[in-house]
């Protein structure tokens, strides 16, 4: 199948790139850069054994949207396009809004016109709300609590209503928990511009000495140790889910929402310990107050993937602790 990937050269993105050309897939990405380097696209190449297609774009650009699927004729889109700093979502909400919805307009009305109608979608767990008992299953009420969880449901609104308004548009949003690792490669991973906001991220540069130390955030909250709990999937397992997730299409008309999570909930300390062991190195930290907006404890009924993607996660947190370490030490994540 001929696919267009939106975002393809980011985290995610670049990830699902090399398990979509393993499977036999043909890619063309758009990616207007604003976030990730074409650096990768060569490394990702290197990986799958074939090239992806790469076209530098922005996907509020309608007329540049539509020249590409004019010569690119594909089946099916992956959408990973959008911005996704929930603190900068607050403190710019128009800037979410016109990226993320905007761009997926753009890009929901180009595919219309060019009669495309597959759409994967990167939403997140973080459309559930603050209350969602864990595990959190997909019939969970949907709240957003910022302006990036919104723009997220918006899109999956807007997915719903386009399956409603046409029985041959077929969408998946597949709603993501905490994803974290790298290649094992270590080759492509995540690569964040300035001082990370996320756990996994920080800890490697707390462990490779660019950060003094890590804060912890909260240390009296209702759990094991104190410190919150996540749902933390390897990015490759992500990725397969995506794979999986084009195939469920084929099979399943309208719209659906599927959780990306393993079902287990880890602490940030447990994450902290399983690192320093397994890569043998220090991560020096203290306890900080909690951070505003964060949830105590949120991880995945992942059911719903088992049974109608038939996917599960493979790898443990073990391995997402070697990876995104192995990917910190190639000196390619700065
Ligand atoms: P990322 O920033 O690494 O990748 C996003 C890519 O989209 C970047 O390469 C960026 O340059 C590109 N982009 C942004 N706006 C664009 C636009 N208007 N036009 C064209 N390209 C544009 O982020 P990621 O972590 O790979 O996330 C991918 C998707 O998954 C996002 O939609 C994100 O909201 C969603 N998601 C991520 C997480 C996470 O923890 N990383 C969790 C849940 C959902
Ligand atoms: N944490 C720390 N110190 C840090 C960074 C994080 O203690 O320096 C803690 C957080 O307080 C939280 C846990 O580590 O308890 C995980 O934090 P992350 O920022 O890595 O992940 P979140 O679950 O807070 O956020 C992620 C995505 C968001 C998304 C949200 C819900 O980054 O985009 O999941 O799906 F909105």
């Amino acid at each position: 199948m001929k696919l267009l990937v939106t975002g393809g050269t980011g985290y995610i993105g670049s990830h699902t790139c090399v398990e979509l050309l393993q499977a036999g897939h043909a890619v063309v990405i758009a990616d207007n850069l604003s976030n990730s380097s074409s650096a990768v696209l060569e490394r990702i190449a290197r990986i799958a054994g074939k090239a992806p297609a790469f076209h530098k774009l922005d996907l509020r650009d309608a007329q540049g949207l539509q020249a590409l699927l004019q010569r690119n004729p594909v089946a099916a889109v992956m959408h990973f396009a959008g911005v996704k700093a929930v603190a900068e979502s607050v403190a710019d909400p128009l800037k979410y809004y016109d990226n993320n919805v905007n761009g997926s307009l753009t890009l929901f009305a180009a595919m219309r016109e060019f009669g495309v109608k597959r759409v994967v979608f990167s939403s997140s767990a973080t459309v559930y709300g603050a209350q969602a008992v864990s595990p959190i299953g997909e019939r969970a009420a949907t709240a957003p609590a910022n302006p990036y969880g919104r723009t997220k449901l918006m899109i999956e609104e807007m997915l719903r209503d386009l399956c409603t308004a046409d029985p041959e548009f077929r969408a998946v949003a597949l709603r993501y928990f905490n994803p974290v690792g790298a290649h094992v490669s270590g080759l492509i991973g995540e690569a964040p511009q300035g001082t990370p906001n996320n756990l996994m991220p920080y800890i490697c540069q707390v462990a490779a000495g660019k950060l003094p130390e890590l804060r912890v955030f909260g240390k009296d909250y209702p759990t094991k140790d104190g410190t919150a709990i996540r749902d933390y999937l390897h990015v490759t397992d992500l990725a397969r889910g995506h794979v999986q997730a084009l195939d469920y299409l084929e099979r399943v008309p309208g719209f659906s929402a599927v959780n990306l999570g393993t079902g287990r909930g880890t602490s940030v300390l447990e994450m902290l310990q399983t690192f320093e062991r397994v890569n043998q190195v220090r991560v020096p930290w203290k306890s900080a107050d909690r951070r505003p907006g964060d949830t105590v404890i949120t991880y995945a009924d992942p059911a719903l993937a088992g049974t109608a993607l038939n996917w599960r996660t493979q790898r443990t947190l073990e391995d997402m602790c070697r990876d995104a370490w192995r990917w910190q030490k190639s000196g390619l994540a700065d």
